[in-house]
């Protein structure tokens, strides 16, 4: 399928119109204009909002799909052993992406643990990721009994710090997880030169990153496996639903047959017919029915998106203190799960974060914080003193883990972070100028918060 790109350039050019026309019905002083924002009460304090409308919803459903839906309950060929679909899909799925070969599952959880099975990461064993995540990444990672070893986020990416990789590689170090988080290309080249420096295998996740490109190449197809998410808030939505890309045949025989009960698939030699102990985390019919409707949409809706978070990213770093992410090196096209920027208090008079989320959300601008500081959630002392892991791990490895678990790149975006959903996104450039317009007029009411 042709890829279609809008430039960075494109994209200012196509949205400078809209930026011309903000600028005058944009009347305060942070844009040389006669401000009258800060004689307007905020709508926490009982003022009107700056956007009283609604918001896009997703997802959005193509009722074009619905008789070949129909048509297959009808069939009873509800799953991909006697279906069609999901095989399609993956077909469909991989030429998109730029890869050799997809494998559909039942989840993005499920894509991760396979994929660390396919490539021999065993209980025992440590992974390196990145703790500003959700918190599936990790989870998996517990559950295979599998040490992971938190990496420094930097907060100016809101992504794994390539500088901070090496230093946290050890003995029993055997793969990396970088996560293109928010649909942010992580540096790749600096990854794999990593991993391939000192014999450890990747796995993306880019269960939040369809689309998404580094140096002109799709996220998830740049390491030995990338994995994805099509979970109901996912830019390709089917309620749930997961896909792993590699380009490896051996390598991704090994994914079917572990994701089908152990079955041989390709070139497998036969014998049970069970060479492997596999698990059940197959797609279904239906599943696969949903994404290839959904992915009609899909280049549209991030070209959309992206013209969106480039306006965005202009505006919003002309209000002090507010910092949007930014590019690691070498990404060449974000898709935003969430468009993220920071909030610095000390230019809004140290009103804290949960206040300023709270007055934006009261100006009908809906907002997040971002995630927590889960290296240090409560679960992960639990797995780490669970009967499992102290046979696993000596008692001093786990000491060492604890007193090692000190990540101020990370902190520091767990304050700061604040998000937008990606359906806002495919909002309009008078949504995009209500978001900027509300920021703003909290900046300058900011005295009035305390
Ligand atoms: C970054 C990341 N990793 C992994 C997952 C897990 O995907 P799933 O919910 O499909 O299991 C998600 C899903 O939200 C995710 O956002």
């Amino acid at each position: 399928m042709k890829m279609r790109k809008l430039s960075r350039r494109q994209a200012i050019a196509a949205t400078s119109a809209g930026f011309a026309g903000a600028m005058l019905g944009f009347p305060s002083r942070l844009f040389g204009i006669k401000n009258n924002l800060q004689l307007k009460k905020l709508a926490i304090n009982g003022g009107e909002k700056v956007h009283p409308g609604s918001w896009p919803r997703w997802p959005y459903w193509d009722q074009s799909a619905e008789p070949g839906i129909v048509e297959m309950f009808r069939s009873g060929r509800w799953w991909r052993g006697n279906g069609e679909y999901v095989a399609e899909f993956e077909k469909k799925y991989a030429e998109l992406m730029g890869a050799k070969r997809c494998l559909a599952t039942a989840s993005g959880s499920t894509a991760l643990m396979i994929s660390l099975d396919a490539l021999g990461v065993e209980a025992g064993d440590e992974v390196l990721i990145s703790p500003y995540t959700f918190i599936a990444t990790y989870n998996v990672v517990f559950y295979r009994k599998i040490l992971p070893v938190f990496v420094d986020s930097d907060p100016e990416t809101f992504l794994i710090d390539p500088a901070k990789i090496e230093e946290r590689i050890k003995e029993r170090t055997t793969a990396i997880i970088p996560v293109h988080i928010y649909g942010l290309p992580v540096d790749m080249d600096s990854v794999n030169n990593i991993a391939r420096k000192h014999n450890l295998k990747v796995i993306e996740d880019a269960c939040q990153a369809w689309l998404a490109e580094y140096r002109g190449k799709r996220a998830g197809t740049l390491g030995d496996l990338g994995c994805f998410s099509f979970q109901n808030s996912k830019h390709l939505p089917a309620g749930e639903g997961g896909a792993i890309l590699g380009n490896n045949d051996d390598t991704m025989d090994r994914c079917h047959a572990l994701h089908n009960c152990g079955r041989a698939y390709g070139n497998m030699e036969r014998g049970s017919g069970y060479p492997y102990r596999g698990i059940n985390f197959r797609m279904q019919q239906i599943q696969a029915l949903i994404l290839m409707s959904q992915m009609k949409r899909i280049e549209q809706d991030n070209d959309v998106r992206l013209a969106n978070a480039l306006y965005l990213d202009n505006r919003l770093r002309e209000i002090p203190g507010i910092v949007p992410y930014r590019l690691a090196q070498g990404a060449t096209r974000a898709v935003y799960h969430l468009y993220p920027f920071r909030y610095i208090k000390e230019q809004f008079n140290d009103i804290p974060k949960t206040k300023f989320i709270a007055a934006l959300n009261a100006e009908g601008i809906p907002c997040g914080g971002g995630y927590g500081k889960q290296n240090k959630d409560g679960l992960i002392e639990e797995q780490l003193s669970s009967k499992g892991f102290k046979r696993l791990f000596s008692e001093s490895r786990l000491k060492q883990w604890r007193e090692e678990n000190v990540l101020p790149g990370n902190d520091q975006l767990c304050d700061q972070a604040v998000t937008f959903s990606q359906s806002m996104l495919l909002g309009s450039k008078s949504d995009m100028d209500d978001i900027v317009n509300a920021i703003a007029k909290i900046y300058e009411n900011r005295n009035s918060l305390i």
